[in-house]
């Protein structure tokens, strides 16, 4: 049995459709509400996620990362586990899947982890959780990914009110993932051999400029949309009313003073997996009806 934490976001969601499709027991991990609180020490960039109900046979279960003792019946028979960074007492949730009988962790993380920065506030909070998984005993593949394709949803409400898309950074080329690319290491992670104790950095197959993204959705939702680079100050205040000030920080660290290089496509999904990364233009296909 799996158990999948962040089963109804971006990554945990595909990883759970990967792992009912291969046939593999899984349990779907959710806090049981709608989420509505931010977290205490965890951030996610998007601000929407791809959302929907689980296959048949999918088991859910109900549990707080912020809270081990939360995990116990969640845990109980799993034998590998999903895990999300940044939460209050990593070690304690894994002193607890160890006792349920947990043999394999795949944690998310991301690609600044690398950089060993503790002052950069997200980049902090994975590698403490890096940290506690490598600590933790238990077998563990750590995946790094790039920034997510995914956060183009954050532009679904500009994108009610015109044709416009003004965002951040606009002349910072990310490779972007596409969650299910990121699922799919996952799932073979967790699933077969030869995934243990590995680190896996990972990105999309090509370098794009936001405008570029903006671009590609438009042609695929047959619109014409036009991209416009927002000043610092704008994105600043308007980040701000969405997450604490050092997460601001963090990212202008990473795309303003370009702490953070995820420009380059890496070979690694195509590794793993034996198939390239998904595209930009089919990750827009895919999730069309999010825009409309
Ligand atoms: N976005 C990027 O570009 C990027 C890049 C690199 C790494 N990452 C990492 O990926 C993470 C986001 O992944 P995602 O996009 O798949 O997630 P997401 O769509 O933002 O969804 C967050 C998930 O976390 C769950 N969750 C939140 N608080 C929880 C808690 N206290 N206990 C248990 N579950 C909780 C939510 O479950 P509920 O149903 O209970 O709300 C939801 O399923 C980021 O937070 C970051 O660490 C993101």
């Amino acid at each position: 049995m799996i158990l999948v934490a962040g089963a109804t976001g971006n990554v945990g969601g595909e990883l759970v459709r990967a792992l009912a499709a291969a046939g593999e027991p899984v349990r779907a991990l959710t806090r049981g509400q709608a989420p509505q609180a931010p977290r205490t020490s965890q951030v996610s960039a998007s601000a929407f996620s791809a959302r929907g109900t689980f296959p048949p046979r999918v088991e859910t279960v109900t549990g707080d990362l912020n809270d081990p003792d939360s995990m116990r019946d969640a845990l109980t028979g799993a034998t590998g586990m999903f895990l999300l960074s940044g939460y209050q007492n990593m070690p304690g949730t894994l002193a607890q899947a160890n006792r349920a009988g947990v043999r394999h962790i795949v944690l998310l993380s991301g690609s600044s982890a690398g950089s060993g920065d503790m002052s950069n506030a997200i980049s902090r909070y994975m590698i403490e959780s890096e940290t506690a998984v490598r600590e933790s005993g238990l077998a563990w593949t750590i995946l790094r990914p790039f920034g997510f394709m995914s956060n183009a949803l954050q532009w679904v409400p500009q994108l009610r009110g015109g044709d416009v898309v003004r965002a951040p950074w606009a002349t910072v080329r990310v490779a972007v993932i596409d969650p299910y690319d990121i699922a799919a290491v996952a799932a073979l992670a967790l699933t077969s051999g030869g995934h243990e104790d590995q680190c896996y950095t990972l990105s999309g197959p090509e370098p794009m400029l936001p405008g570029e993204r903006v671009r590609v959705l438009g042609e695929v939702l047959g619109r014409d949309l036009r991209f416009e680079g927002q000043p610092d100050d704008e994105a600043r205040a308007e980040m701000s009313k969405a997450m604490p000030a050092r997460y601001v920080e963090a990212f202008f660290s990473f795309y303003g003073d370009g702490t953070l290089d995820e420009s380059r496509a890496l070979p690694t999904v195509r590794d793993v997996t034996g198939r390239p990364p998904r595209t930009f233009r089919r990750w827009a296909r895919e999730h069309a009806g999010a825009f409309r």
